[in-house]
């Protein structure tokens, strides 16, 4: 399957779906409490998302081999890698958790994640992996730019977690979107050493690293989904959609409630 270079039309509908997906984010944060059940969480985004006139691309989703995801969100905590299930597990104070969603607007995906910690008296291991995953998901989309090798994202990402004492998963990665949840390219968050893929305006992609405080290594358990550290050391993830742009990137998952943007793409990017 080749890489698609999206139409002027098909970014704009982009826009709109990744701006809402963000919304989500932005609408439950003030929910992601200590004492909140996860699958409550997962009903209200559901419910937000459909009020928006969209639907979850995670729920039914099928992949070959896989059973029909039964939420609307993933909520991974603690050394859930990816994929969590929404269940009656309540959030306690200390946990660090992702929120992924994807939700289709218009015929077109939007896909991103963001951290949230429980309380405020997270480990100092759990904020630094939380802050450092953030530092290297940014790095990897700043090192987006048409002409460059796919490859400087993945080179990028891994600067951060090596620097950080990090591990990066390898099993998952970003993935090519637009009226499909998971198009080609593959985006690896390691260097591959592989440049044969080269950026090109109108291209879209996530950009979604996870990354480890023990060993990058993970294994999935009986439910069919939920991903976790086969050491069972924390695990966090945060994720954009991005479109290539003559110049540069542009990050399509955006809104209002976004948290603090790193100084080094502040002047860069806007919400
Ligand atoms: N949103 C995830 C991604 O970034 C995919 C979740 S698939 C699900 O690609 F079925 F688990 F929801
Ligand atoms: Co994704
Ligand atoms: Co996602």
């Amino acid at each position: 399957m080749a890489i698609t270079i999206k139409t002027p039309e098909e970014i704009e509908g982009m826009r709109k779906a990744c701006r809402l997906a963000s919304q989500v984010l932005d609408y439950i944060t003030p929910f992601v409490v200590a004492g909140a059940k996860t699958i409550d969480l997962d009903q209200k985004m559901n419910e937000f998302i459909v009020a928006n006139g969209a639907v979850s691309a995670c729920l039914g989703y099928a992949p070959k081999g896989f059973t029909p995801y039964p939420g609307a969100t993933c909520i991974s905590i603690n050394h859930v890698v990816c994929h969590g299930i929404p269940s009656e597990k309540t959030l306690k104070k200390g946990d660090i958790l992702n929120i992924d969603v994807t939700v289709i607007l218009n015929g077109y995906y939007g896909d991103t994640s963001r951290m949230f910690t429980v309380g405020n008296k997270v480990s100092v291991a759990a904020k630094h992996l939380v802050d450092a995953t953030y530092e290297c998901m940014w790095r990897g989309i700043d090192a987006i730019a048409p002409g460059k090798p796919l490859n400087a994202v993945g080179i990028a990402c891994e600067r951060v977690a090596r620097a950080e004492g990090l591990s990066v998963v390898h099993e998952y990665g970003g993935h090519g979107i637009g009226r499909n949840f998971h198009e080609d390219p593959f985006v690896c968050h390691y260097d591959t050493g592989d440049n044969r893929i080269i950026l090109q305006p109108g291209m879209i992609f996530t950009v979604e690293p996870m990354l480890n405080a023990g060993r990058r290594h993970i294994t999935e358990l009986s439910d069919g989904w939920t991903v976790v550290t086969v050491d069972r050391s924390l695990s966090a993830q945060w994720e954009h959609t991005v479109l290539v742009t003559e110049n540069g990137y542009e990050v399509l998952t955006l809104s209002e409630g976004y948290p603090a943007l790193p100084d080094f793409v502040k002047d860069k990017v806007t919400l």
